[in-house]
């Protein structure tokens, strides 16, 4: 087991009706004017927003609106959002929706707090002060990212060409407080659903092979969630509106990137780093619909590096049944699996699925590489020719 420092200190509220207590818990965490951020109007039409509005005011707190944050949030809408705050002279942001919303919050709490461009740091690798921390709450609307816990924050600079996405990883960005009402989930999409399955899959799947594999704690309680998201996913996709369901992906999405499911284990996201440059480059891939093409040809890659522990993966999550003589034979079979699971939720395992073609691929190495100087830290180094053949195994 590595050492490690846990550390995930938002306020967790779940459950049905939890919007009334906004007002109250902002009022208590010092807040007195308030940005509500949203997304793309799906907080309007299920009257989630009213709800909101309608618990700060009882609470007596002023509040200013600032909706429209487009799926993998924007630079050029984050200034936006720093420019309002500061007119408005805010003092907590409330992001009312899933990680874009959120991420957008975060950037904008960033750029108030420092009064430097959240890009900076993104750009950078580097992070806010210790104290330079804005306060920034959830409510959240689409089981997937995790960012209504997690110290990662994901923009896409479109100030530049080609666009970048990159994210600040700092304990600075962890939201104070996170409302999680599953019954907010209910009017989630099929394919968006699914893409938040997969998504919440890959938070914990990236902790969990990981080429360091002496944390047994940590492994069961990844297995656990791992296969509690799988079977919940089935029915969420059947019955949207099954609450149990959707209350096991809310809190796993939480759960899978507060770190819980990576204590002791080493921490590189290779599948993550190898997406983003591809929902840089084609906004209307979903994150999640990425990754579930990239993750199972990834594993297949790199798989003969670590045999048992795809072995144990497959036979654990998978239910693939061990053979013991021939393990690399039961790690792919948990590889097959996985990728039928994600076939049965609605989600691509093609590159074709998500409308790319082989011509395309350089350019997205070359944002992922940075025009081949930086390999994706894995077993391996991936560079350009290792990931060309991970494309390759997706087509
Ligand atoms: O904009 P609206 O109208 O709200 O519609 C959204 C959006 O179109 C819709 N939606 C959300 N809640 C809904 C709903 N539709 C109906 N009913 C509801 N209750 O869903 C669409 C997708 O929303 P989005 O917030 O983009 O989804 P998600 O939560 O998957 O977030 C994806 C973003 O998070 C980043 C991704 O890269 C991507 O930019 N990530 C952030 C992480 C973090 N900060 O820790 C970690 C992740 O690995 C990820 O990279
Ligand atoms: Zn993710």
């Amino acid at each position: 087991m590595q050492n490690f420092t846990y550390c995930a200190p938002t306020k967790v509220i779940f459950g049905r009706g939890v919007e009334s207590q906004i007002g109250t818990e902002l009022r208590e965490l010092g807040a007195t004017r308030v940005l509500v951020h949203f997304g793309g109007g799906s907080v309007k039409k299920t009257g989630l927003l009213d709800k909101v509005i309608a618990s700060l005011t009882e609470a007596g707190l002023s509040y200013v609106e600032f909706g429209g944050v487009e799926p993998n949030p924007k630079l050029s809408f984050i200034h936006k959002g720093i420019e309002l705050g500061r007119a408005e002279k805010v003092d907590f942001i409330l992001a009312v929706g899933g990680g874009s919303v959120i991420d957008s919050a975060k950037a904008i709490g960033v750029g108030l707090v420092t009064g430097n461009d959240p890009w900076q740091y993104a750009s950078t690798g580097t992070h806010p002060e210790r104290n330079e921390v804005f306060p920034v709450g959830v409510v959240l609307t689409i089981s997937a990212a995790g960012s209504e816990m997690s110290n990662s924050d994901v923009i896409t600079n479109d100030l530049i060409t080609p666009w970048v996405k990159q994210g600040i990883t700092s304990e600075t960005v962890r939201p104070l407080v996170a409302f999680l009402n599953p019954e907010n989930t209910f009017t989630v999409s099929k394919f968006q659903t699914g893409c938040g399955i997969v998504d919440i899959m890959m938070h914990t799947l990236e902790r969990y092979v990981t080429g360091q594999d002496e944390c047994d704690l940590s492994e069961r309680i990844a297995e656990a969630l791992l296969v509690s998201v799988r079977e919940a996913g089935r029915v969420a996709i059947a019955h949207p509106d099954n609450y149990e369901a959707r209350a096991t992906l809310m809190w796993a999405s939480s759960l899978s990137h507060n770190d819980l499911t990576g204590c002791g284990k080493i921490r590189k996201f290779p599948v993550h780093k190898l997406e983003h440059p591809v929902s840089a480059l084609h906004d209307s891939i979903s994150h999640g619909a990425g990754l579930s093409v990239l993750f199972p040809a990834w594993a297949q890659f790199v798989m003969k590096y670590d045999i048992p522990k795809f072995a144990q993966l497959a036979n654990r999550v998978w239910d693939c049944p061990m053979d013991f003589d021939h393990p690399e034979r039961t790690a792919l079979a948990g590889i097959e699996a996985m990728k039928r699971y994600f076939t049965e939720i609605g989600m691509p395992t093609h590159m074709s699925e998500l409308g790319l073609t082989p011509d395309e691929y350089d350019a997205i190495i070359d944002l992922t590489t940075k025009g081949g100087t930086r390999p994706v830290k894995s077993y391996i180094d991936l560079g350009p020719d290792e990931i060309r053949a991970i494309y390759a195994l997706a087509e």
